[in-house]
């Protein structure tokens, strides 16, 4: 689907997946408070339940039902998803046809993940106040250790022989690159540091060495710089105020965004947008389906309002968007949260006060 007019009020039609666990918890809340955004500033959304998870998949044996990838790519704006993963499932097979399928077939090479503190109570290190910890991490999103390539000799017998391949594309690593730093002069950033392993993975590690520097010549008002990816969460402790954008390959990408989560109080709070500029993209929490969590009331559902806010960007209704990070942040400020981050509200009541926030254009109560 080409990029949607925001003006014309031709219907938006978003795809929700709440999927396993306390996916469904806090997708629930994310749609209450995009429902009031759509009432407050009369977006034209229209958002499609979908059922597709672990217990339609158990029922049916149907991860994805055949032609709902293409239904995706040409019939909706947005795709919004809560969380996959289920004991009952322990090869995450439907993740990986709904999660892993949605951003590998949709080409959704930019996992884009901010890590920003709402209130500096939040960060486990002492001394740091909100200005230092504000940047982005961009996440290749199509390619290296999560291609699925591999393979098992002997399986099962003391001698198994297991293969599990990278893949890194010079098309792949250019295009995150280069997203990266289109970002960063976009947003008033100065600093894109890329993080590897090169000095170990001398082929697909040092192909992305090379395509940087090229990339970062094409930069020059912008300082690139680099780090070894156990440097890197090394310096993400130490120093997080020297951070504007960090690029990195797919996994590292998976593990320094739980840090980086971890820095701004945890995963309950942090947002991602999977995007393909130009083409339908995919909004989810960073976290999981945390299934001892699920329906118990515990879980914070901020991330996963925060991704819809991210949505709201990307289709263009730009004030809705920046006032419903603004009534999370005040809400966070208040003390209005699950217990997570240190209140006592339940998962439901925090959804419904940011909702009434966003509704009424009011500030949370304090
Ligand atoms: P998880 O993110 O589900 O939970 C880890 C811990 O983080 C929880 O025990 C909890 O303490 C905290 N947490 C996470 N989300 C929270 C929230 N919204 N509010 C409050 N606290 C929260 O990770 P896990 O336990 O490693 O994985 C559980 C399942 O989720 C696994 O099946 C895993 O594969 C899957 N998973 C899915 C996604 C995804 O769908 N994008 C991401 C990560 C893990
Ligand atoms: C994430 C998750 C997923 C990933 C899993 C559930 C496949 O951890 O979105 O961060 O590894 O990408
Ligand atoms: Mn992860």
């Amino acid at each position: 689907m080409p990029a949607p007019d925001p003006k014309s009020q031709r219907p938006q039609r978003i795809a929700v997946l709440p999927g396993d666990g306390i996916g469904r918890d806090v997708t629930a809340e994310a749609v209450r408070v995009l429902e009031a955004a759509a009432e407050r500033w009369s977006l034209p959304l229209e958002l499609v339940h979908l059922p597709y998870g672990a217990d339609h998949y158990l029922a049916t044996g149907v991860t994805l039902p055949p032609g709902q990838m293409d239904e995706f790519r040409d019939r909706f704006a947005a795709i919004l998803i809560g969380a996959y993963g289920d004991p009952r499932i322990p090869d995450m097979r439907h993740a990986a046809d709904i999660l892993l399928g949605i951003r590998f077939q949709l080409d959704l090479y930019v996992n884009f993940r901010p890590c920003k503190l709402y209130d500096a109570r939040l960060c486990p290190l002492k001394d740091r106040s909100e200005r230092d910890v504000d940047f982005v991490i961009f996440r290749e999103n199509t390619e290296g250790a999560y291609v699925g390539m591999g393979g098992n000799f002997k399986k099962g017998t003391a001698d198994e022989v297991a293969l599990q391949e990278e893949v890194h594309t010079h098309k792949g690593v250019d295009r995150i690159v280069r997203a990266a730093f289109e970002w960063a002069r976009a947003n008033g950033r100065r600093k894109v540091l890329m993080a590897d392993k090169s000095n170990v993975m001398r082929y697909g590690h040092d192909l992305w060495q090379r395509v940087f520097a090229e990339v970062a010549g094409e930069y020059r008002d912008l300082e690139s710089s680099h780090l070894f990816v156990d440097a890197l969460c090394m310096q993400m402790i130490k120093a997080p105020q020297q951070f504007d954008v960090i690029v990195t390959n797919n996994m590292f990408g998976d593990i320094v965004t739980d840090l980086g989560a971890a820095l701004q109080g945890g995963l309950g709070v942090a947002a991602s947008a999977n995007r393909h500029p130009g083409r339908v993209s995919m909004y989810e929490p960073v976290h999981g389906s945390a299934p001892k969590y699920a329906g118990t009331g515990r879980a914070n559902p901020m991330g996963a309002i925060l991704s819809a806010a991210l949505m709201l960007e990307d289709l263009g209704h730009l004030e809705a968007a920046r006032e419903v990070e603004a009534v999370v942040a005040a809400a966070i400020r208040a003390g209005e949260t699950t217990v997570d981050l240190g209140g006592s509200l339940t998962t439901a009541e925090v959804g419904a006060r940011i909702t009434r926030a966003v509704a009424s254009g009011a500030a949370v109560a304090g």
